[in-house]
């Protein structure tokens, strides 16, 4: 058993990090270390970052063993400097950076051959504090993903295109009122804001089968929804007003439609596909456009995990398996959300499509605290972010790879930002 989990972590640290390489080998060192925007790092901070978180929990904490790299810990705190302001550090060149997450990962490979992954360490039980180092590193290739997305010059990724949809799906689903449990006590991997388990009590709603499409978005730019302040809230019509806002961020007008740059290749928006690059104030402004709203996170989570056979919550919308490549878009598989009905093997029982994976949903929820949080392993994960300015997003995007996804996993940004791989599905009342 410890065995089994010894070599799967292995095996998910080595997957995490031909992810990082690929996406830092792809680029050249000016492009490593350019400031591509001001809301990213440059991709060779996030590199080393990696490996200073690693050595801080795994070969510090975790192995007790002496730092590497103590010199550095403090240009690596992503609480210190600011995200524009990390180009002017005295940061680690790219092959400095490689050196040292390598150096780190040799350690880290020792540290878990002698680790016992005993239930009596909250850090160690299974595998926690391998599997939150995992998910850290998984978290920063999504980040780096949108740092590619947002870089200039010819492209340098590539994937095969995401599956057709046998069926297209729109229309709406009915969730049943009622009490269902929110949050995880049991997911080993599950990060502290994603805990305790909770019962919340639920009226009914409908939910849209899939995330609202580029095709549904522009029959809202059609009908001049940027334009009309009805449709949106006070703080996002002076946003609208002062970024500009006429169409989602990598949106190009063309003579006769739109075009959109993805990771440097030019295509037309394809109007069955998730619209991806929205604000929350964006989505907000549809969702009314539309007579309907954002869902709650309890209506989101209720939707993806709540089995009305059962009355249990699953870990998935398709149930409790982990998830594989015909349930959904994740991983950076592919370089785009697919089209809605792409995924009818992780479809929920109740028919709701495409939940995990494809784009990141806003939720009309602030980012809380679940009753009984408690901070665990460090407060700056995720409790210095309670009652901030931030929405939560739910679902994963293809961006995203399952380490770091589950129906229980919550992700939270400010709601103007749109670099993100961010797109959404409305609600409303029963
Ligand atoms: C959960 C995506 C909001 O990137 O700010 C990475 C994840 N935390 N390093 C972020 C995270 C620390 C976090 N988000
Ligand atoms: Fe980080």
């Amino acid at each position: 058993m410890t065995d089994d989990l010894r070599l799967s972590i292995a095996a998910e640290l080595e997957r995490a990090r031909a992810r990082t390489a690929l996406l830092t080998d792809a680029v050249d060192d000016d492009d490593l270390t350019r400031q591509h925007s001001p809301l990213m790092s440059p991709l060779v901070w996030d590199l080393a970052h990696v490996g200073n978180q690693e050595e801080l929990w795994l070969v510090r904490d975790v192995g007790g063993r002496d730092p590497l790299r103590q010199d550095i810990d403090e240009l690596y705190d992503a609480f210190k400097h600011a995200r524009h302001a990390r180009t002017a550090l005295p940061l680690l060149n790219p092959a400095e950076a490689r050196a040292y997450t390598a150096q780190v990962r040799d350690k880290v490979f020792d540290v878990l051959d002698r680790a016992r992954f005993a239930p009596e360490s909250r850090l160690l039980d299974g595998g926690f504090a391998f599997g939150m180092i995992v998910q850290h590193e998984q978290q920063h290739d999504e980040t780096m993903l949108a740092t590619h997305q947002l870089r200039s010059g010819a492209p340098v990724l590539s994937a095969p295109p995401p599956p057709r949809a046998p069926r297209s799906v729109s229309g709406e689903v009915l969730i049943a009122s009622g009490r269902f449990t929110m949050g995880t006590d049991i997911e080993p991997w599950a990060l502290d804001n994603e805990r305790p388990a909770h019962p919340v009590d639920v009226d009914a709603f409908w939910i849209d089968a899939a995330p609202v499409t580029n095709g549904d978005y522009l029959a809202f730019m059609d009908a001049g929804g940027y334009d009309d302040p009805r449709w949106w809230s006070e703080r996002g019509w002076a946003h609208r007003n002062q970024a500009g806002l006429d169409s989602p961020l990598h949106w190009i007008r063309d003579r006769d439609g739109w075009l959109r740059d993805r990771f440097g290749h030019i295509e037309p928006v394809q109007p069955d596909e998730p619209v991806v690059h929205v604000c929350f104030f964006e989505a907000e402004a549809y969702a009314s456009w539309a007579g309907k709203r954002l869902p709650t996170e309890v209506e989101w989570e209720k939707a993806a995990r709540w089995d009305p056979a059962t009355g249990r919550s699953r870990r998935y919308p398709w149930g409790d398996d982990a998830p594989e490549a015909r349930h959904a878009n994740l991983g950076q598989r592919h370089l785009g959300p697919a089209p809605a009905g792409a995924y009818p093997d992780g479809a929920s029982p109740q028919g709701v499509h495409q939940l995990i994976g494809d784009v990141w949903e806003w939720t009309s929820s602030g980012f809380h605290g679940y009753p009984g949080f408690t901070a665990f392993p460090y407060q700056e994960y995720s409790e210095v972010f309670f009652g901030g300015d931030y929405r939560v997003l739910r679902g994963g995007s293809f961006g995203t790879d399952a380490a770091a996804c589950r129906g229980t996993f919550r992700n939270w940004d400010h709601p103007i930002r749109r670099q993100i791989f961010s797109g959404f599905r409305c609600a409303r009342d029963a």
